[in-house]
């Protein structure tokens, strides 16, 4: 048992599905995984381990935004001997060249976030995806029948979802970013620092330039196929 997930040793598979809302962990649990069983339910952040396609899988929600998903990424880096984190969550379209429900396989993330700013002490870091893993997800995407556009490309992880200088966007844009979440950067940071693998894996919910926002039943039809890429990568 950690700080903040409740799994006795053991409980939680080498290999885990990492999406924001616990909820979601729960359905994700439910729709793809065999024999999956309910590890941890402290504070309502849901985890379970199955197996997929005879491989063992656990998912574990991480909370919304960088401060949140970090406590659980450490956690299951450090007391869980977790080797390999593969965020499957949502993000908002930065530019037209991504479209509703398109996905984006993160290559990198850039972040307004202190966080990093501490932690280098100022330095700029350039937090990535571990290259296997991204390129089983792009394998694994060219080898599905989607019905959406996949992406590679860097995603912006802010601190704010409500952001009051929606301006200081603009630049990122203009250097590729293609889309706004909130987690990526720190969980590709923490991955470097422990020595572990980490991918993240959006779906695009909302739409920054069109106003689009898809419907719940069509998040989840969409959260079907990141979540089919997001378990042939982890366990290729
Ligand atoms: N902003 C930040 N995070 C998000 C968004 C957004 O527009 N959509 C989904 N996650």
């Amino acid at each position: 048992m950690s700080t903040h997930i409740a799994a006795a040793p053991g409980q939680i598979a080498p290999v885990v599905l990492f999406p924001g809302d616990p909820l979601r962990a729960k359905w994700i649990a439910e729709t793809f995984l065999d024999g999956a069983e309910l590890y941890s339910e402290t504070r309502g952040m849901l985890g379970f381990t199955g197996a997929w396609q005879g491989h063992r899988v656990s998912v574990q929600g991480s909370g919304m935004g960088q401060p949140s998903m970090s406590i659980y990424a450490n956690e299951l880096f450090t007391e869980y001997g977790v080797q390999t984190i593969v965020r499957v969550g949502s993000c908002g379209g930065l530019t037209e060249k991504v479209g509703m429900r398109d996905i984006i396989i993160a290559s990198g993330a850039c972040t307004d976030s202190g966080i990093n700013r501490v932690r280098f002490h100022g330095q700029d870091y350039a937090p990535v995806a571990d290259f296997p893993l991204l390129r089983a997800a792009v394998e694994a995407a060219e080898s599905e029948p989607l019905d959406v556009a996949v992406h590679v490309g860097l995603l912006f992880s802010s601190d704010q979802f409500y952001s009051t200088r929606p301006e200081l966007t603009e630049p990122l844009v203009q250097h590729g970013a293609l889309g706004v979440e909130m987690e990526t950067s720190a969980l590709y940071t923490l991955a470097a620092y422990h020595d572990r693998r980490a991918l993240s894996i959006c779906t695009v919910s909302d739409h920054l330039v069109t106003g689009e926002e898809t419907s719940a039943h069509e998040r989840e039809q969409t959260f079907g196929d990141m979540v089919r890429i997001a378990l042939r990568a982890a366990t290729a």
